[in-house]
């Protein structure tokens, strides 16, 4: 099967950009291991991101908080042994970047050795622009993250769109424009309204990336379990299905049970 690009070169953080000049839209979607990060990078995808969301979709905690330091480190050297071509950004999990630069750093080159990935993601904006500054001077390439932070879940109290209201609204811009003068490649804008998105994206040089963000993001992001249907219990409006892989897994498994049971499987040519 052919990608959906041609193009074989290597992603890297400056290419994300000359797209975004080019006006050309980035894909990017969610990977937790080697096997779905090798099909997915083969696909032609742009950039893997490493979520924390794999607390909940692999861990099956509730929220992102539990994933540790060790935990993400795994997810990303499986990520990073299948994938050729897509940028590989890994998130930087709960409690590592929270105002202690030189904290942070250690913390970003133990991700950054340990993977072998190509950036970290940090969500956050002026309370923790001192860590982040550290890290890339440190020569580590961020995408920031803005909007809804899930990470800061237990301090909005919902999942709700966020900077709907004025002073919010100015606050993300106001973030925006300081990741990217730290020098950040790019930006994750999380349920924000649309509106929003595009004001921030045309005021920026750098990518931005949207998830329930609108149209106007400089690319998409979605997490992988939820695009291909294998979570049936998280629908929202933002979220569009490519496949029902929840029903396509149940019904192989069903049928494996069914031919074990009836003594079908194996048969001979399936036996030495
Ligand atoms: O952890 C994650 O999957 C994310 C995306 C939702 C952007 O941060």
């Amino acid at each position: 099967m052919s990608t959906y690009t041609e193009d074989n070169r290597k992603v890297t953080t400056h290419r994300l950009i000359e797209m975004k000049q080019r006006g050309e839209k980035i894909s990017m979607l969610t990977a937790y291991d080697y096997s779905m990060a090798s099909i997915i990078d083969q696909a032609g995808m742009d950039v893997i991101l490493v979520g924390d969301s794999a607390s909940n979709v692999m861990v099956g905690n509730i929220t992102t908080l539990p994933m540790t330091l060790d935990q993400m480190i795994y997810h990303g050297q499986s990520v990073v042994h299948g994938v050729k071509r897509a940028l590989v950004v890994i998130d930087m999990p709960f409690g590592t970047v929270s105002g202690n630069p030189l904290n942070s750093l250690e913390y970003a080159i133990r991700m950054m050795k340990e993977t072998g990935a190509d950036a970290l993601k940090i969500e956050g904006g002026e309370e923790i622009i001192a860590d982040i500054k550290k890290i890339i001077d440190a020569g580590i390439p961020v995408m920031g993250h803005l909007g809804l932070m899930p990470q800061s879940i237990n301090k909005y109290g919902t999942y709700n769109v966020r900077a709907k209201g004025e002073e919010e609204a100015a606050k993300l811009i106001k973030d925006a424009l300081l990741l990217q003068e730290i020098g950040c490649f790019g930006m994750v804008l999380e349920k924000i309204p649309a509106a929003l998105t595009k004001e921030v994206t045309s005021k920026v040089s750098i990518p931005t990336i949207g998830i329930g963000a609108g149209p106007h993001a400089d690319g998409q992001v979605l997490v992988m379990h939820d695009m291909l249907g294998i979570n049936k219990n998280f629908s929202p409006k933002f979220l569009r299905r490519y496949a029902d892989l929840h029903t396509a897994i149940t019904e192989a498994v069903q049928g494996y049970i069914k031919d074990v049971k009836s003594a079908d499987f194996p048969n001979e040519n399936e036996s030495y």
